[in-house]
């Protein structure tokens, strides 16, 4: 398993970092075996596995329950549960109890997004000894109350904000904090300053690494598809011709053929009653 300190160490090599979202089995297994460093299991499951429309309609029990999921299939890179709405934004201790639950799922880190206590809480998290990675930026999980899913940091003054806060995150003891939907030039500053890793989502390419949605990369999103992914795969395309050819194959008598098949012997069948 990828450990925090190699992770750390990857932006002192200048080794760009790969991360991947994956929220069940087989996904997390080929994600593994392909070779990213992180593997994030975000709470995108809410729009890309659940169909839900925000991130703030899942909680902690589908949270876990996926991320058991993904860690039985992960032998190498880091695995980080991304905590979800209101499981740290209440009080230091709640968070506490539930950054554990994730760790005792078997992550060796939680993320947190940004919130005006967040340094307090991501303090008290790394202060017992969890690894946390901060995210500032775009903040899906409050982003309704502060102007939508829109990019952040377009002008200097919420752009000097967004810095301030990774700096917040640094000194908290964040080992890494993704940026997400933020101008490149920010993204640049933040990197530069920061000692820890600083790994992009729609924030250009001066990070030390960068994170995609799964589902966007492999075509298994199709209600909508941001600006900053690109997809590397059609596999909703694929899904569709096989499914078509299966139904199609059942519907004219091809499937199943002998291949696929099971025989009883004739002496067997002889000694049926009926
Ligand atoms: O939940 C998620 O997928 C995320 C990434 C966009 C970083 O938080």
């Amino acid at each position: 398993m990828k450990t925090i300190e190699q992770i750390i160490s990857q932006k002192s090599l200048k080794q760009p970092i790969t991360m991947l979202t994956a929220y069940d089995y087989p996904t997390a297994y080929f994600v593994d075996t392909a070779g990213v460093d992180m593997i994030l299991v975000g709470d995108s499951l809410a729009n890309v596995v659940l169909g839900l429309e925000s991130t703030t309609q899942v909680g902690m029990k589908e949270m876990l329950h996926h991320t058991q999921a993904v860690v039985r299939a992960v032998k190498n890179a880091m695995v980080i549960g991304d905590m979800p709405f209101e499981s740290y934004q209440i009080n230091g201790p709640t968070a506490l109890d539930n950054a554990r639950q994730f760790i005792d799922a078997g992550c060796q880190a939680v993320k947190l997004e940004w919130f005006e206590n967040c340094p307090q809480v991501a303090s008290t998290l790394t202060g017992a000894g969890i690894g946390v990675m901060g995210h500032v930026g775009l903040t899906p999980q409050t982003a309704q109350k502060s102007g939508g899913m829109k990019v952040r940091g377009r002008d200097s003054r919420s752009a000097q904000e967004i810095i301030n806060n990774a700096q917040a995150l640094q000194e908290a003891g964040c080992f890494s904090i993704v940026l997400e939907c933020i101008p490149q030039e920010i993204a640049q500053i933040i990197t530069r300053k920061l000692k820890i890793p600083t790994i992009g989502i729609g924030a250009g390419v001066h990070c030390d690494g960068q994170v995609l949605v799964i589902h966007d990369v492999l075509g298994l999103f199709n209600r909508y598809q941001p600006k900053f992914s690109k997809k590397y795969a059609d596999l909703g395309a694929q899904i569709i011709t096989a499914v078509k050819q299966y139904t199609k194959e059942v519907t004219n008598g091809q499937f199943p053929d002998d291949a696929h098949s099971f025989h009883l012997s004739e002496d067997e069948i002889k000694k049926l009653s009926g």
